[in-house]
């Protein structure tokens, strides 16, 4: 059993952020905001603050973590870049992508962290906060999605604290995340590069970059991720992302006493009988439509319907991520599980 924390909120401001750093390096937890979703942060070379870390969240096991950096350099002390990570990088960073590359020997972040592969996930954040908190800390920070193992990805401070009150030690309230899933993951290796899960930067955007499309998974290296893209079923640990409340996908229609998770302006026959109605994007935007996605998820599954009806997502752009989220949300839904 470990005994409970006092979790303390704050206010993004400069006092914060000092508060954060010493606070991490401690041996702390502080959630603190990114452009994707609030991230849990603790000393990447801290093997003791990592395991609590994990216990925090209740993960079954221990999942690699993405370990977040200021900038490239920092990233180069980790990691070896090839020429295409590098490009990569370049174009992307700070921002949504997170690279999975070989880890140097000389890399200082726990095993525990990495779960002993012999790769890294690296990624520069583009939000003035993690940038100023990472600035201060000067030094990596790894940092899952802060929530419970099981529950949607956190878009603002309150979903945190609702998940892990008397679990961690800080909150850094910066207003709610920008784009509200997480980061495209990819691995670079050996001249390869393959999408482990979509995320905020859409793959036309990597493949317009490259010249070219995205390699295969042939060598299976989603299996090295399990909330990434391995073979979708109830009870597995690709079913990441979960309401309680049941979820049925593609609905052209809803029934009486279902919950409407619609996109775009089209009425959806039976919205009248619905138990509630929220718009992923009115005006049919995959990237309005992702930065509401979780809170919405959070929302419907809190109002007591038998089940949540969601409309068809377009699969373009970020409606890749959307539509990789909402699977494994109803998988796990699933009434049986
Ligand atoms: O947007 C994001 O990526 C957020 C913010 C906080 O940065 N973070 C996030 O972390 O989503 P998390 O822990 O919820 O998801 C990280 C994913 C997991 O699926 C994990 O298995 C995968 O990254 N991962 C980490 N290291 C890996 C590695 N070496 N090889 C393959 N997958 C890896
Ligand atoms: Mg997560």
């Amino acid at each position: 059993m470990t005994s409970e924390l006092a979790t303390r909120v704050t206010q993004a401001d400069r006092g914060a952020i000092g508060l954060a750093a010493d606070c991490l390096a401690r041996g702390g937890l502080v959630a603190f905001p990114t452009e994707t979703v609030y991230g849990l942060g603790a000393d990447a070379a801290n093997g003791e603050a990592i395991a609590r870390l994990y216990a925090a969240k209740g993960r079954p096991s221990f999942n690699p973590l993405i370990a977040h950096v200021a900038d490239i350099a920092q990233a180069e002390e980790c990691a070896e870049f090839d020429a295409t990570a590098k490009q990569l990088a370049a174009a992307f960073w700070p921002g949504p992508l997170t690279l999975v590359l070989p880890k140097r020997p000389a890399c200082r972040i726990s095993e525990l962290a990495t779960a002993g592969l012999d790769t890294i996930a690296l990624r520069a954040p583009d939000h003035h906060v993690a940038q100023d908190i990472l600035e201060a800390f000067g030094r990596p920070i790894v940092a899952p999605s802060a929530n419970r193992s099981g529950h949607v990805s956190p878009t603002i401070a309150g979903h945190v604290l609702a998940d892990l009150r008397g679990r961690i030690d800080l909150i850094v309230n910066g207003g709610p995340t920008s784009i509200g899933v997480e980061s495209t993951i990819v691995a670079c290796r050996a001249g390869r590069v393959v999408m482990l899960r979509p995320g905020g930067v859409a793959r036309e955007a990597i493949e317009r970059l490259l010249g070219r499309a995205l390699d295969a998974d042939t060598e299976g290296l989603a299996a090295e991720s399990p909330e990434s893209t391995a073979p979708i079923a109830p009870g597995m640990l690709s079913s990441h992302y979960a309401p309680r409340t049941p979820m049925r996908l593609d609905a052209s229609s809803v029934r009486p006493g279902e919950a409407l998770l619609a996109f775009g302006p089209a009425r959806v026959a039976g919205a009248d009988e619905a138990a509630a109605i929220l718009n992923l994007s009115e005006r049919g935007d995959v990237i309005e439509a992702a930065a509401n996605l979780f809170a919405h998820l959070r929302h419907l599954d809190g109002m007591g319907a038998s089940c949540i009806a969601v409309a068809p997502v377009p699969n373009e752009g970020l409606g890749e991520a959307i539509n990789d989220r909402l699977r494994r949300a109803a998988a796990r839904s699933l009434p049986d599980h």
